[in-house]
């Protein structure tokens, strides 16, 4: 079934806990951590302290996106914070480093992830998040030009028969949702689909009722 997983870049961060627990309240499956570092991304959000004190507040399963310059720098440090999946951009550093910094991640017993923006292809690395809007802020429009590549995407995962997710980022909603289900991913983030809506289980329920139609 599919895995929906609301983006905190959309929720009030003076809650956060509470913003938590109200998601998985309203069924949520992950919390999406967006980290932006004002270089890979134009945008600043939240870093480390955040994403530990958000595990002392919640059980629930914590993905952690980095939109930040060579993460490797970082990424066991998020595992230690308690990210249960940190995604790395393919673009933010050497192909070596982002090798090194999947490994560490995975030394940490973490689930690691690579990511590609909407302009890199399908083939630059077998990915598991793809980008549905150019990463750095919330609440843009979905862009239905990825869906050939989410295809693609999914094409290559069920050849390599790797145990691993599609997690598809961007301007999902309960509309673009279904979309994204058809084209074959596993697990979709919303933000202000869900974060920006006064009832986050009817939004969530929306969503994934949407999905089971495809
Ligand atoms: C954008 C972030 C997304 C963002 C999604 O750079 O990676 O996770 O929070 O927000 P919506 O769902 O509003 O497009
Ligand atoms: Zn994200």
């Amino acid at each position: 079934m599919i895995k929906i997983a609301p983006s905190v870049l959309s929720a009030d961060f003076c809650r956060l806990g509470a913003e938590a627990a109200e998601i998985k309240a309203a069924g949520g499956d992950w919390l999406h951590v967006d980290v932006m570092d004002g270089l890979f991304v134009p945008n600043i959000s939240i870093g480390l302290p955040v994403l530990k004190s958000l595990r002392q507040a919640t059980d629930m399963f914590l993905d952690a996106h980095l939109m930040i310059d060579r993460p490797l720098r970082y990424a066991r440090r998020f595992c230690e914070a308690g990210a249960d999946l940190v995604n790395v951009h393919v673009e933010a550093d050497s192909e070596e480093n982002i090798r090194k910094a999947i490994a560490a991640i995975k030394e940490c017993g973490k689930l690691a992830g690579v990511t590609i923006k909407p302009a890199t292809p399908a083939e630059a690395i077998v990915p598991f998040l793809v980008m549905t809007v150019e990463p750095g802020f919330g609440g843009q429009r979905f862009m239905a030009d990825q869906l050939p590549k989410l295809r693609r995407v999914r094409g290559l995962i069920d050849q390599a028969a790797g145990d691993c997710l599609l997690e598809v980022d961007g301007g999902v909603d309960e509309s673009t949702a279904p979309l994204c289900a058809e084209a074959g991913a596993d697990v979709l983030v919303a933000g202000s689909a869900v974060f920006g809506k006064a009832d986050r289980a009817a939004a969530i329920r929306a969503i994934r009722e949407n999905c089971r139609k495809t």
